[in-house]
């Protein structure tokens, strides 16, 4: 019989790599086995990953919205002593449709609570959810957030003897000190737009806060909920956000902007051009007469792209309620010590790529 076990799914995604690292640079606790969507997920995880977290986590290749298929893993597995689920995966997908988002994040939480019931009588669960949702009086800004909410309710409801646990993250951004990150969801769409297509105005609540949080820290904090799990220490509901030190919009963009002219400069770039947020009606207005009158002098990014990107982020720039910080060890480091590292590493990935935007509707 193996010791005790964490059993991650959703490993090869922004969070899911992050808390591998982790868990890699604090030592063997636990054998640790990672779930992923599928073949070529894992190959490219394993080909990005450091040493320490290959040599630590055992792939398996699972489509967790096949419910026997995922039941099938309990047989697989030898037992453990004592196994510690941590659902992670999910579609992060602001603009799935409800039956997409249904499938990614409620069958699929219910397919691994499934699986955790059959691991053992001492299994708990561990669900990764958003602090920019909640199970009672919300207003869900789009189908990801009533689907995190439902699979919160089914696992309370219908799973006890798991005795599950939620950590709730607000929006994850690259490590604080590298900026490195393995997926780009979130605020990344948004620098895209800025950095590729300089709009010279954009629309937004300049006071609305944005609630970002670095991978490295929601990584850490969440490696110590799996650590008193795994020891069977009472674990409470975890909120990992950066609350009232979040950065309200306008000064997000600002600070995006001077990292991205920082960035630039240090390869000899000429500074993004000069951006200034107006509020939705006001922008509506504009995009009406820019229209009307066929204004060329105010060089605008292809309308439908803008479009589609600004009704992705619309929600979130009028209306900017999170879950407060709760349960966490420490407090999130400050944005404006990190934000220069997660623009820099992002801007220099897309280097080499081609010049596209990250998916628009992923944000998570
Ligand atoms: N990123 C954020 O800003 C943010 C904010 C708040 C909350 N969260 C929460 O954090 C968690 C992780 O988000 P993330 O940003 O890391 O998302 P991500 O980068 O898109 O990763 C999602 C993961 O889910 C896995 N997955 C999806 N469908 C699957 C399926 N059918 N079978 C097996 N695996 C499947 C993917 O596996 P493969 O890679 O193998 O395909 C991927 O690793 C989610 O629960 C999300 O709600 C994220």
């Amino acid at each position: 019989m193996t010791g005790a076990r964490l059993l991650v799914t959703g490993i090869g995604g922004a969070v899911g790599g992050g808390l591998a690292e982790v868990l890699a640079a604090r030592g063997p606790r636990a054998e640790i086995v990672g779930v992923f969507s599928g073949e070529r997920s894992r190959e490219a995880f394993l080909a990005r990953a450091p040493e320490a977290v290959r040599a630590r986590v055992r792939p398996v290749v699972r489509d967790l919205t096949d419910g026997p298929a995922t039941l099938a893993l309990a047989r697989e597995l030898a037992p453990a002593r004592r196994t510690v689920v941590v659902h992670v995966a999910a579609n992060v997908s602001w603009t799935a449709s409800l039956e997409a988002a249904r499938l990614g994040n409620v069958t699929v939480t219910r397919n691994v609570a499934e699986l955790a019931r059959a691991l053992g009588p001492d299994t708990r669960f561990v669900q990764v959810s958003s602090a920019y949702t909640a199970t009672d009086g919300w207003e869900y800004r789009n189908t990801y957030e009533a689907t995190k909410a439902e699979a919160e309710r089914l696992l309370r409801e219908r799973y006890p003897d798991l005795r599950p646990v939620v950590f709730s993250c607000s929006l994850v951004v690259g490590h604080s000190r590298t900026g490195a990150i393995g997926r780009f969801h979130g605020i990344y769409p948004l620098l895209g737009l800025i950095e590729r297509h300089e709009p010279p105005l954009l629309p937004g609540g300049r006071d609305r806060r944005i609630d970002i949080v670095p991978v490295d820290w929601v990584a850490a904090e969440l490696a110590d909920v799996l650590e008193r799990a795994l020891d069977d220490r009472p674990v409470t509901d975890v909120v990992a956000a950066s609350g009232a030190a979040a950065p309200r919009l306008g000064e997000l963009v600002a600070g995006a902007v001077e990292a991205l002219d920082r960035a630039r400069a240090a390869s000899g770039r000429a500074p993004v051009r000069e951006l200034t947020l107006v509020p939705f009606r006001r922008w509506e207005f504009l995009r009406r007469s820019l229209d009307a009158w066929q204004v060329r002098g105010i060089p605008m990014p292809d309308k439908a792209l803008l479009d589609r990107l600004i009704g992705v982020y619309r929600p979130y720039f009028e209306d900017d309620r999170v879950l407060p910080p709760a349960g966490i060890a420490t407090p999130c480091p400050h944005w404006s010590t990190y934000l220069d590292a997660a623009v820099g590493y992002w801007l220099a990935q897309r280097a080499g790529r081609p010049r596209a935007l990250a998916r628009t509707g992923d944000a998570g």
